[in-house]
């Protein structure tokens, strides 16, 4: 064998980086800036520099491990077993190349039988669950040590909390480790988006991601609001469970304790089969609900499964069948600003209009202008676009060795191409903005956002009228919606008599039992959407206080940070802001909302946890919280129940003698149910 020369070695070194970097990029950050193509061809590079070179072998290579490191946000979990990965066939060849390999390790002449399983695009965790009950909840982090994301896997509602133990079929075991994928649903991905935009948060490159952003949030009530499903497909470590042969067994077995497994799962017997079950998935692809990027094909015997073994971080005895990618490569015809609600100028790329997977695609939004540079998007360039479901066009990357020389950088410009107004970057931010406060574009899009289905929903006040109201100078900012006339309306273009009245109704209906948060919502200040929104009416629960808030009670609200108690507070402070707030309430008189889940099983109970419960304290008081009780830190007679756990110390003594109840995990969880 050959010694490495020195540039290989610069090679593999340069191919280590580029990887570490996407692997951070991909599985802490949550977004990825290659394609899976393209860290596939980058990793199987490595791979065979490293085979044919075995000296440049290390330990810590990425060839050698999954994924990457948790973040340090997050508590660590280790894993019993670790998680591995799937070796992917990229053609049909390699495919059956793979059968053949098992055929030939098994000594079998006989077709195998394996089970398909789509692919699902999403992020693998693993649920464990101690004498039925789910206990922890981890991403696969490594492949050895994950996060702890319990409290937020435990708001996925296809997850059970507890096993159901079938009245036919095998009990479930004392522990269950069972690994699967996270993902969210294709249809909420383009809502979600938009709510992302309007609150000026960067949109989520694909459903994969958006799955993974939704899991891996402090705030468990952020996973809550997501559309998460978890579909299983693997075992961990499985004690006191029932004898299984077979990985089919296996998948019967969890349905029958209350999971879902991949739906269209499906037995093949040999490689023609699977072939066949690819190309059927691949060709259900767009219609179906969660983005799926190939098939996974498994022995379906158990022996046979441990037989072949796995070698470094995938088993022998798997295999997944990739779809090839729905990209396409177009050109930058130009690169515009685009500017938007809070003022934000997005470099949008109006590229040369081209098919990917059936749909015509003229625009890519580059997002802001570091991504711009780390791209290196220039005006001019051929660059390769990428399709994903239902989503958003991004550029992979630039096709550099197609530049001819007459490429042009873009630059942000200084004055908004709307307004001309002054455009400035904010210290530490990435985005440019318009600080014309009556900068055309941006009323343009603060009207439609107060109109939008989330905002104030009025009916037939779409984009264009938006545009015609304003172009006619019928309306400046929101609270002159409400002294539009119908004769005002009627002598607009495309516009007669009927939609006339019908829009100055719509309006006027917003005038009384608008919601508090939607009406907050709907101001358009940076950083709130539906959420936050909500979370200040619920803690205002009348405009005028939220808008003499100072910025200390502002960010005293949960969850809301600094950073956007910070732009709430600049927002009210500004004269022209609350100017519009009072004449906006001199006409709309929303409604504040109800205290929270009044009704709740512990509605206006105060409780107090010691000792160790079975889940993390966090997942307690969440459902405590949402059953209406509150958590405090210490007793008093004004407790109404000790909860206590294992080894609970000296409280249980204290609620003694000031008379308050102690009660244990199981009491709670009675007194939550009911
Ligand atoms: S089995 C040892 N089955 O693909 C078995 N994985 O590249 C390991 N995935 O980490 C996983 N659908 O995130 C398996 N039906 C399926 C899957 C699946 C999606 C993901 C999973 C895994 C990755 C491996």
């Amino acid at each position: 064998m050959s010694e490495p020369s020195a540039k290989i070695t610069r090679e593999v070194a340069r191919l280590r980086r580029e990887l570490a970097e996407h692997n951070a990029r991909y599985y802490v950050d949550d977004a990825p800036t290659i394609s899976d193509a393209e860290y596939d061809a980058l990793f199987r590079r490595l791979a065979e520099l490293e085979e044919r070179y075995p000296a440049l072998r290390t330990s810590d290579s990425p060839t050698q491990r999954v994924g990457a490191e948790p973040a340090a946000r997050f508590a660590a979990v280790r894993h019993t077993l670790p998680m591995l990965s799937l070796d992917n066939a990229m053609s049909e060849e390699e495919l059956r190349e793979f059968d053949a390999r098992v055929r030939k390790l098994l000594r079998s002449e006989a077709p195998i039988e394996y089970v398909a399983e789509p692919k699902l695009d999403g992020l693998a965790v693993e649920v464990v669950y101690v004498d039925g009950a789910l206990s922890v909840a981890s991403t696969r982090g490594d492949g050895f040590t994950g996060e702890d994301v319990t409290p937020n896997v435990r708001t996925i509602r296809n997850l059970p909390k507890r096993l159901v133990a079938p009245t036919r079929g095998p009990a479930p075991p004392a522990r269950l480790e069972v690994r699967g994928e996270v993902v969210f649903p294709r249809a909420a991905f383009a809502q979600l988006n938009a709510a992302r935009a309007a609150a000026g948060e960067p949109p989520f490159a694909n459903p994969r991601n958006a799955a993974a952003g939704s899991l891996r949030q402090l705030d468990a009530q952020i996973t809550r609001s997501r559309p998460l499903r978890l579909y299983v497909y693997s075992p961990g470590e499985i004690v006191g469970g029932p004898a299984l042969a077979r990985h089919s067994e296996l998948l019967a077995a969890l349905t029958a304790w209350g999971f879902e497994t991949s739906p269209r799962t499906r037995t093949c017997v040999g490689a023609d089969a699977l072939v066949a079950y690819h190309a059927e998935i691949g060709a259900a692809r767009a219609a179906l609900e969660y983005e799926v990027d190939g098939i996974v094909a498994k022995v379906d015997s158990l022996d046979w499964q441990r037989r072949l073994g796995e070698v470094s971080r995938s088993p022998r005895w798997a295999i997944a069948f990739k779809f090839k990618a729905q990209q396409a490569e177009t050109r930058v015809n130009n690169i515009v600003p685009s500017v938007g609600r809070t003022g934000t100028l997005t470099p949008v790329a109006e590229l040369e209009p081209v098919q990917v997977g059936g749909v015509t695609i003229s625009n890519a939004s580059l997002h802001n202008m570091d991504e711009v540079r780390r791209k290196d998007v220039r005006i001019g360039d051929t660059v390769l676009i990428e399709r994903a479901g239902d989503v958003i066009p991004y550029v992979v990357r630039v096709l550099v060795e197609k530049r001819r020389g007459r490429e042009r950088e873009f630059a942000m410009p200084s004055a908004c191409p709307v307004c001309g107004g002054t455009v400035v970057r904010e210290e530490g931010a990435a985005a440019y903005r318009c600080i014309n406060l009556e900068c055309p574009a941006q009323r343009r899009e603060v009207l439609r956002h107060y109109a939008s289905k989330h905002a104030l929903n009025i009916d037939g006040l779409g984009d264009k009228l938006v545009a015609q109201l304003l172009d006619a100078g019928l309306v400046r900012d929101v609270a002159d919606l409400y002294q539009l006339t119908v004769e005002q309306l009627a002598a607009l273009e495309r516009m007669g008599e009927k939609s006339a009245t019908n829009l100055v109704n719509a309006i006027a209906a917003t005038r009384e039992n608008t919601p508090l948060d939607r009406l907050i919502n709907g101001l358009g200040i940076p950083q709130v959407g539906e959420r936050t929104a909500s979370l200040l009416a619920e803690r205002f629960g009348d405009l005028r206080a939220l808008m003499d808030a100072d910025q200390e009670t502002l960010s005293g609200v949960r969850d809301i940070g600094p950073e956007t108690a910070r732009e709430i507070h600049a927002f009210f402070r500004e004269p022209s802001n609350r100017q519009l707030i009072t004449r906006l309430l001199a006409v709309v008189t929303p409604v504040a909302p109800a205290p929270r889940r009044r009704g709740g099983p512990l509605a206006g109970k105060t409780l107090v946890i010691t000792g160790t419960l079975s889940a993390p304290r966090d997942a307690i008081v969440e459902r405590i919280e949402a059953a209406g009780g509150k958590v405090t830190g210490s007793l008093s007679r004004k407790t109404d129940f000790l909860v206590a756990g294992e080894d609970p110390g000296s409280k249980i003594e204290k609620a003694k003698t000031l008379g308050v109840p102690v009660i244990d995990e199981r009491e709670l969880d009675r007194r939550l149910e009911t």
